[in-house]
């Protein structure tokens, strides 16, 4: 028992100095010490050993016990020491490295331009207004005086949806005269709003984008008359553009304005002498407006005798490749990095 116990101590001493981790040294532990481990076992057996051999063989098994879990948290220790040495040699850090620069985001060229508009408005007394992108049917044409049958109707180009649960038609807005339905039908004048938004039309190519943005504009109050929307009209597009342009109304038709107009502003390349373009006209198409139709009023119950109002509509992208020079509507929505770059502004500029 004494050789057994000799012979146990070494080979455990020696498979102790030879374990590489925590893990191994572990499994030594418990091939020795654990509740199956070899000098356990010969602990227990102790029992069956001579009275007289006894004491001196306990004496002996604790002893190689000790000095088995000494050598155990000794090379514990070393096993820790030196995976600590080698995470410090991995994670080593060069403080005199540079720092990394963070990528900072930018204003995508449509927001610019729809913050702009928006705050050079709700200066001059028209704050922002929001509507549903969903609309039904009512606010994006009837409540328009735009009726079923009517062919600007076909002008749209309408994404129709599956129709709703009461089973009334439902439409992607086709253009944000509709937020005016909305914010008149729970006022009264006076009335004043912009509606800054997206919106929808089947349509794709060149020049149209299934998606696209757009700000409508209305004032309603007693007196409201065309020469009002001139002005305010003209001071947007001067302010907008930052220098002075001249400013044409032309009649036009929409169903929910009387008179209807469209507003040119002298070509900003050319200054009026007629480029590529202008299409040589010298002129730009940049937005409709006209006085808001009566039967648009009564639908809202405005009383269309004691009050008037003028409505205004434009397209965003049109007027943000205008001021930034932008020649491809598509590249809006294609989110090349480098044209993003580009026209990066960040925040507040
Ligand atoms: N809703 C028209 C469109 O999408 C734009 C427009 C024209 C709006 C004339 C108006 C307006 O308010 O008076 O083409």
């Amino acid at each position: 028992m004494r050789e057994q116990l000799e012979e146990l101590k070494k080979q455990a001493l020696i498979d102790l100095e030879a374990t590489q981790s925590i893990d191994a040294l572990e499994e030594v532990r418990v091939r020795t010490l654990g509740k199956k481990g070899a000098l356990t076992k010969i602990l227990r057996g102790l029992g069956k050993v001579s009275a007289q051999e006894r004491p001196q063989l306990g004496v002996l098994a604790n002893q190689i016990k000790e000095a088995f879990n000494q050598a155990l948290e000794a090379q514990r220790s070393r096993l820790k020491q030196s995976a600590l040495a080698s995470r410090l040699q991995a994670e080593q850090l060069d403080i005199t490295l540079p720092g990394r620069e963070r990528a900072v985001g930018s204003i995508h060229p449509v927001t610019r331009a729809l913050d702009e508009i928006t705050t050079l408005f709700t200066h001059m007394g028209f704050p922002p207004a929001t509507g549903p992108e969903v609309e039904s049917d009512w606010y994006n044409f009837e409540a328009l005086n735009i009726p079923a049958d009517h062919p600007a109707r076909e002008m749209h180009d309408t994404f129709y949806l599956p129709p709703a649960f009461d089973g009334s038609k439902r439409v992607l807005r086709t253009h944000t005269s509709s937020v005016q339905v909305h914010f008149m039908e729970n006022r009264k004048p006076p009335i004043r709003m912009i509606a800054p938004g997206k919106v929808f039309r089947c349509d794709s190519d060149v020049t149209h984008t299934p998606m696209f943005h757009q700000v409508e504009g209305i004032l309603v109050d007693e007196g409201v008359h065309f020469g009002q929307l001139k002005g305010l009209l003209e001071v947007f597009l001067v302010r907008f553009f930052e220098r002075e342009l001249p400013v044409r109304f032309r009649p036009s038709f929409f169903p929910f304005t009387e008179p209807s107009a469209e507003a040119d502003m002298g070509c900003l390349f050319c200054n009026g002498k007629g480029c590529r373009i202008c299409k040589n006209t010298g002129w730009l198409e940049i937005l409709g407006c006209g006085m808001i139709h009566p039967n648009v009023l009564d639908n809202v119950q405005i009383d269309t005798e004691l009050y008037s109002g003028f409505a205004f509509g434009m397209g965003v992208e049109r007027l943000a490749m205008l001021k930034y020079g932008i020649n491809d509507l598509r590249t809006f929505f294609e989110n090349d990095i480098r044209f993003l770059r580009q026209h990066a502004t960040v925040g507040g500029e």
